[in-house]
């Protein structure tokens, strides 16, 4: 059985990559080996089969020891260690949540449902870091990846609207606070039926200025959002903005470059991460043959008709958090001609997002 070392599997993408593949029986085709950058030498979790105790994080000896490794320890794990590992000889397999690595000419993108004939073709080739994607795009491309396959994407603007998971654990946590303190504010008040909602509106925008905690957040998100997500680049982009096209066209392997642009907003949502999508096909077709086409795209596509009253119960975070399932909908025909299409893609931002094309890159390896 291969030797599978896991880092950084106790913080959130790594609980629910640890959650997924006791789910999915991974650990049956493992020997699995825990790693830790503070607690080498404590006991494993009760995964581990010969060996339970932790082992340090930082030794490249204990490394090297493994055939894989799978991290979600973070990006300034990767830029520290995984240079030395390869100078030091180690010619396993990489598997990385961290974006550190994602846009090097010897690794890929991985999006199986999507990519498969990339990754396959890497692995011929001999590549040996495979890396997840951006959340929004891996939800992106989930979603509307049948369009894609078929080529009839011309361009794609992408307007986002990010969980407070995309930030990290403590970013929940301050969402939630938030929350909790505009709440406070004004709990008499909405107690009270006959007090005055402008009254209270005014005392909930004092409190969102002056109370709402912003310690990991740079502006309150709590009744709120944050129109930028990332480092600002000199081309009035933000990085999440540019990920979009560099990592939509790197996932696909796409030698001619599709266009992919558009703003990324944070929202108080917890973790399920939305596309407002604008798409320009390259042909006119009948909405009954892109549903077909949108829908084949791959098992999780969760379509959602074009009704009011469906879209309200099941293209919403409280319907999509937790699984599986990526939610297309508010797919028509747009007034800019017959060749415009919208659509509304939604999907937990930990699992696409994060954890689950890494799990399956690990099956992949052990096919
Ligand atoms: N950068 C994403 C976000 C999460 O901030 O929502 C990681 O892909």
């Amino acid at each position: 059985m291969k030797q599978v070392g896991l880092v950084g599997w106790r913080g959130m993408v790594g609980s629910v990559l640890m959650q997924r593949m006791q789910e999915e029986n991974d650990f049956d085709h493992i020997e699995p080996v825990f790693f830790s950058t503070s607690n080498a030498g404590g006991k494993a979790p009760a995964q581990a089969k010969k060996e339970t105790t932790l082992k340090d994080a930082n030794s490249i000896d204990e490394l090297k020891k493994c055939d894989v490794i799978i991290t979600c320890q973070g990006g300034d794990y990767t830029s520290e260690i995984f240079p030395k590992l390869r100078a030091a000889g180690w010619n396993g397999y990489w598997i990385d949540a961290a974006s550190t690595l994602r846009m090097a000419d010897d690794a890929i993108i991985v999006l199986d449902p999507v990519n498969a004939h990339v990754i396959k073709d890497g692995l011929k080739r001999g590549v040996k870091n495979y890396i997840g994607g951006n959340c929004t795009n891996s939800i992106l491309l989930m979603g509307v990846n049948g369009l894609f396959r078929e080529g009839l994407v011309e361009w794609v603007s992408s307007m986002t609207y990010q969980a407070a998971s995309g930030g990290g654990a403590n970013h929940m946590r301050e969402l939630l606070k938030g929350m909790g303190v505009v709440h406070a504010a004004v709990a008499d008040e909405l107690a009270t039926p006959s007090s005055a909602i402008l009254d209270i509106d005014r005392k909930v925008a004092h409190t969102i200025r002056k109370d709402v905690p912003t310690e990991y957040f740079p502006a309150p998100l709590a009744g709120g959002l944050i129109p930028w997500i990332d480092k600002q680049l000199d081309n009035g982009q933000s990085k999440e903005e540019w990920k979009g096209q560099a990592e939509v066209n790197k996932i696909l392997g796409n030698t001619d470059t599709i266009p992919v642009d558009g703003l990324c907003v944070r929202i108080g949502a917890m973790r399920c991460h939305s596309l407002a999508l604008t798409l320009k096909l390259k042909k006119d077709l009948p909405l009954a043959e892109i549903e077909n086409i949108i829908r084949s795209g791959n098992p999780w596509v969760k379509w959602v008709p074009n009704d009011r009253a469906i879209t309200e119960q099941e293209l919403t975070p409280a319907s999509i958090t937790g699984g599986l399932q990526i939610g297309v909908g508010r797919v028509r025909k747009l007034n800019m001609g017959p060749e415009y299409l919208s659509a509304f893609v939604i999907g937990d931002q930990l699992l696409w997002g994060a954890a689950e094309p890494l799990r399956r890159m690990l099956r992949i390896l052990l096919e």
